[in-house]
């Protein structure tokens, strides 16, 4: 068995940092080491955390091209905000470039940046480099995705066909931090922000497992995005209360809900169907991430919320706030749902260990840049087709250098 080790560095110590760190606890040969953000209090928080979680003795980097130096540090989880990206993945590629440092890996959260010019950017310059790179989609290594996919293609698809219908869904109240609501800084609204990952899994449960994603082709898509709540002038008033007076929903809206069918063509020349939708306006429990997968004679279907474990507290339980129960936890009296371990039922877990291993081995990852441009590549279009009200052909042209009307902001709601 290999002794080897990999070190890993994280740009970024917010939200998602955090879950990967706690989805450590479950990854073997890896520990976190560095963390990076300009704000170096959070940084040194980001890594007491790793600590304290007993996941690596990570320590707070100045800056990104001090953490690419340091022999220990052998990947980069590249965890920061969207707007970001390109200028991290430069920083990153010129200390190794330069010769200040070398990396086993790099791997980069969903979405793989705002546009598909800029996803292509993020991909060439990785390349170019040589370093080995994986796509960070949490769902994909969700153990009930997982298990699902694997039962429905060994059972229901070898004996009876294909499945032809994928359904995925992600939705909740609204992002925590105010660059998530601001199309320019997030590359658009829900639609980018969270049907990237509905996106990657309608597509990994409708490919054959062991074939490559590019047995399936997207033939054309239809797209519809919405503003169904944050316009309503009491909720753009509550949030410039929580997210600040840049967060003007009045002026510079962005889409609150979306939906796309993206039609595929199978290796065989058949019809398949990938439904998505997605949502900032759900009030539920908390998040909530749905799948179906449906063929000729079975179906899985997935649902975060159908948790085995409920709590209910009294109406004289009138406690705090919080995100204890469940991500983003909308209430907490009544009957309510609990996540045990999110980073694992997530696919965190699942996700950390797969490209800890693929780097430590020198070998592809299941999901890499090339992944990120082509779910760039359907978001776009799927903007595309919502702000021309039809069905498009994929791929259409200027895509590459597309930008939606919510990044310009020039999209009225
Ligand atoms: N897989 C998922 O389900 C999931 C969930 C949440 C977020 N994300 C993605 O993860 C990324 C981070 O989101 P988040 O929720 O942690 O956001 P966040 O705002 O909570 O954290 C962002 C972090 O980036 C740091 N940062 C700010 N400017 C930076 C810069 N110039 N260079 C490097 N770092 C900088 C911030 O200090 C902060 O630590 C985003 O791309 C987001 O889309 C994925």
């Amino acid at each position: 068995m290999s002794k080897e080790r990999l070190g890993v560095g994280f740009i970024g110590s917010g939200f998602n940092a955090r879950f990967h760190m706690r989805a450590w606890t479950g990854v073997r040969d890896a520990d976190v080491l560095g963390v990076f953000s300009p704000n170096s209090k959070h940084a040194e928080e980001a890594a007491g955390l790793s600590r304290q979680l007993n996941v690596g003795d990570a320590k707070a980097y100045d800056s990104i091209t001090a953490m690419v130096a340091d022999p220990n540090i052998h990947a980069i989880w590249l965890c920061g905000p969207n707007h970001t990206r390109i200028e991290n993945v430069e920083e990153i590629v010129d200390a190794v470039n330069a010769g200040k440092g070398e990396l086993k890996g790099i791997a980069c959260e969903k979405p793989l940046a705002r546009t598909v010019a800029e996803a292509k950017r993020v991909a060439e310059l990785v390349k170019g480099a040589g370093i080995n790179h994986g796509y960070l989609e949490n769902q994909v290594f969700a153990p009930h995705i997982v298990r699902g996919r694997d039962l429905i293609w060994a059972r229901g698809a070898a004996l009876t066909g294909r499945p032809y219908l994928a359904r995925a869904a992600e939705e909740h109240s609204g992002p925590h931090m105010p660059w998530f609501w601001r199309g320019n800084l997030q590359g658009g609204g829900v639609l980018n922000d969270m049907m990237c990952h509905s996106v990657e899994v309608v597509r990994h449960l409708l490919t054959k497992p062991g074939a490559p994603r590019s047995s399936i082709k997207p033939v054309n898509i239809t797209a519809h995005i919405a503003s169904l709540k944050w316009t309503r002038p009491e909720y753009v008033e509550r949030l410039k209360q929580t997210m600040g007076p840049d967060v003007d929903y009045s002026k510079q809206p962005a889409e609150d809900f979306a939906s796309s069918t993206i039609q595929y063509e199978a290796e065989d020349g058949s019809t398949l169907l990938g439904e998505v939708t997605t949502s900032w306006s759900f009030v539920g429990a908390g998040l909530r991430l749905s799948a179906e997968l449906l063929g000729p004679e079975y179906s899985m279907s997935w649902n975060t919320l159908d948790t085995s474990l409920k709590l209910f507290f009294s109406r004289q339980v009138t406690g705090e706030a919080g995100e204890d129960l469940v991500e983003k936890q909308n209430a907490e009296i009544g009957l309510m749902p609990v996540i045990p371990d999110e980073p694992v039922m997530y696919g965190y877990e699942g996700e950390n260990r797969h490209f800890t291993q693929a780097f430590l081995r020198g070998e592809t990852p299941t999901l890499t840049f090339d992944d990120g441009v082509e779910v760039m590549e359907i978001l776009m279009t799927s903007y595309m087709s919502a702000e021309a009200g039809r069905t498009l052909a994929f791929r259409p042209e200027g895509l590459d250098a597309f930008t939606p009307a919510v990044a310009r902001g020039e999209w009225r709601g």
